[in-house]
């Protein structure tokens, strides 16, 4: 679905913004997010597995999703018990998440904003960021990601991503699965300029005739992990999973429990997402005392 080209000619941002217009157009129509809707209409939530065993119980908490697209995986955090606010730089998306959350009534706030200009009143308003499935890699800076995140913490909040694990990013459209090779064609670590992708359909609507171009910023793991570390959070946890969340290539297989693994003898052998648990650090008792908290 990509290959590599380097034209420059147009504003990375502008140019994901109206690809993600497009796409959220038509995501709730496809049988991939279908599947997802037709679980909070059944009155459960859309997460996997993985984020639900890591998220462990929202009950009661305020929670931010960053880049939360058509709001599925937002009403997913509502249905267990969250209260939730959504943001996405994609106005379509946005008006798409609020269309659905008020037809299945569940209650949710979305924003319309980039994730380097969140709202001021933000500030300290969370105990947990949530970031799902293809998120870092639209991000030009993850310090200036870090950092906001950090901000919309209140001491102590928690801040969780799960995401494509930045090897999968480097690996080439045609691979030999079947042969259980794996070929590297694109950047592990991150480059200056974002790397281009011509790109027909989307991951949820392949055979759509859209047609973009995408800017994505390859980073590797440790640069995501110092990200965090250098915003000031506390690492919880860092780990690597061999289970994924759509059918990046061609061969992969999907489990009962809804991930997507590497086809036969490959399985178990290289990560296909990765997910981070790291907590604003409390204030020190004298400041929170003169806090009053
Ligand atoms: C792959 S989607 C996230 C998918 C989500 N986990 C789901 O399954 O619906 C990525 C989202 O990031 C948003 N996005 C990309 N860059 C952004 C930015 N700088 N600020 C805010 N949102 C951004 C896009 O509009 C898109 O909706």
């Amino acid at each position: 679905m990509r290959n590599r080209d380097r034209d420059m000619s147009n504003d990375p941002y502008s140019n994901n913004r109206a690809l993600w217009d497009d796409w959220a157009a038509a995501h709730l129509d496809t049988s991939f997010y279908r599947e997802f809707v037709a679980k909070l209409e059944s009155g459960v939530d859309a997460l996997l597995p993985l984020e639900k065993q890591e998220l462990g119980d929202l009950a009661g908490l305020r929670v931010l999703h960053l880049q939360c697209h058509v709001g599925t995986d937002t009403l997913s955090l509502v249905r267990r018990g969250a209260t939730v606010t959504g943001v996405d730089f994609s106005s379509v998306a946005i008006e798409r998440a609020r269309g659905l959350a008020q037809r299945l009534d569940i209650p949710a706030d979305f924003v319309l904003a980039e994730i380097a200009d969140l709202p001021e009143d933000f500030e300290g308003a969370f105990d947990l960021v949530f970031a799902s499935y293809g998120v870092v890699n639209w991000l030009r800076d993850l310090d200036v990601w870090a950092r906001a995140i950090h901000s919309c913490l209140r001491p102590g909040g928690r801040f969780y991503v799960v995401d494509g694990h930045p090897l999968a990013f480097c690996v080439a459209d045609r691979c030999d699965l079947e042969g259980g090779r794996l070929t590297l064609e694109f950047p592990y670590l991150r480059t200056q300029e974002p790397v281009r992708f011509p790109l027909s359909g989307s991951y949820a609507n392949p055979d759509s005739d859209s047609r973009h171009t995408s800017d994505e910023w390859p980073h590797g793991l440790a640069e995501i992990v110092m990200a965090v570390v250098d915003a000031g959070m506390q690492l919880e946890f860092v780990r690597e999973h061999a289970l994924g969340y759509a059918p990046i290539l061609d061969g992969m297989v999907r489990g009962d429990d809804g991930h997507w693994r590497w086809p036969g003898g490959m399985d178990g052998k290289f990560p296909l997402v990765f997910s981070l648990s790291a907590r604003r650090p409390n204030a020190p008792p004298s400041l929170a005392r003169a806090l009053g908290s």
